[in-house]
């Protein structure tokens, strides 16, 4: 009897306690939203952890779903998944590999005989890797700046023409908290002199090219400036999905962590959504959003317009841009 009280208690605290978080972290709301029926929305990442939880959400409301995808077994298995809640919008998986600057070239070429426009473009994927793992891109580029960063720098130039002809279109780049923690070292840019880590909140790679998003979302929207082509960049919160990457035995423990304090992938799509499609922020350009509303400027460090111009620049000539004009 005793067992059974507690375990109650248990069950209804968890309850009040996630409903509390739920209410701080926000919700898109449905009601205030762009119509997004066949729309077209680009997601990159779309098989897993909040790129699936956004693509059934999209499907949801009746948008045209290009899901980007490095793996496509794993792209048609979330399509699978998805499908068991939703029957509306179309799900189309298509192969990138952001840590190849030729496939993500492919890619922008197969898209472009698809459709001949893109409305919405969301920046999602990501990987979160051990400087001390020394992982490169394809191109020979450190792999968290290389994937999150100038894969889609690159992605989002090869479909800025799409993207104007949709106009008025979003995009919207998934960046992070820990961005603040990261610095833009021009002399270092693949982090080759920072100690590589383990540690997802102490892993500087990561952090750098999480604030690399911040600089890109920002930059991209003095670029677009009068083009109707708006830039979104969203900070998710902590949410449960396979991109931190636990050893077992800690594994057990951090899931139960998790549980209680992470985000689910749904929670944690919702700011995305929320720049995606919110009238609120149709007018916007170049924020930041948290907990689906704008983070102000005043709450967080500025961004300074040279670095992130430079950084621009730099990016160009890396992913071979430059040479394209
Ligand atoms: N989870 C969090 O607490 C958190 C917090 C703040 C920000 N974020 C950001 O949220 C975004 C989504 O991450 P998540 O948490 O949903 O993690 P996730 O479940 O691991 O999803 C990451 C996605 O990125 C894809 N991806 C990785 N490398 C790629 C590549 N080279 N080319 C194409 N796609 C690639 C993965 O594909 P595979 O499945 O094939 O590997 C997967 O679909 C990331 O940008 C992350 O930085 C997450």
């Amino acid at each position: 009897m005793e067992f059974l009280y507690i375990a109650t208690l248990a069950v209804v605290g968890f309850w009040a306690f996630r409903s509390i978080l739920r209410k701080f972290w926000g919700t898109a709301d449905r009601g205030n939203e762009e119509d997004a029926t066949n729309k077209v929305v680009v997601i990159t990442g779309a098989n897993s952890g909040i790129g699936k939880a956004t693509a059934l959400e999209m499907a949801e409301r009746g948008a045209i779903v290009v899901m980007a995808c490095k793996d496509m077994d794993e792209a048609n298995a979330a399509i699978i998944n998805i499908r068991k809640t939703t029957g509306t919008g179309r799900l189309i998986p298509m192969k990138i590999d952001l840590a190849s600057l030729d496939s993500v070239r492919q890619f922008a070429s197969d898209l472009s005989k698809k459709f001949d426009k893109v409305d919405i473009l969301i920046n999602n994927a990501g990987v979160l890797v051990s400087g001390k793992l020394q992982q490169k891109t394809q191109e020979g580029f450190e792999i968290n700046f290389g994937v999150n960063h100038l894969g889609h720098f690159l992605l989002t130039n090869l479909l800025l023409d799409s993207l104007k002809k949709a106009a008025p279109s979003r995009i919207v780049t998934v960046s992070s908290d820990v961005h603040l923690k990261g610095l833009i070292d021009f002399k270092d840019l693949m982090g080759e002199n920072q100690r590589g880590t383990r540690n997802p909140i102490k892993n500087k790679h990561y952090a750098n090219s999480k604030l690399a998003n911040v600089l890109f979302s920002f930059e991209l929207a003095r670029k677009l400036w009068g083009t109707n082509v708006q830039t979104y960049c969203a900070s998710t919160g902590l949410v449960k999905t396979k991109i931190v990457k636990i050893p077992f035995p800690w594994r057990i423990f951090s899931s139960l962590i998790q549980r209680i304090f992470f985000k689910t992938p749904q929670e944690g799509c919702q700011t995305v959504l929320h720049c995606a499609l919110s009238k609120q922020c149709r007018y916007e350009t170049g924020e930041m959003y948290q907990h689906c509303r704008k983070w102000l400027p005043e709450d967080r460090i500025p961004i300074r317009r040279e670095v992130a111009s430079r950084l621009w620049t730099v990016s160009e000539e890396l992913v071979g841009l430059k040479k394209d004009k």
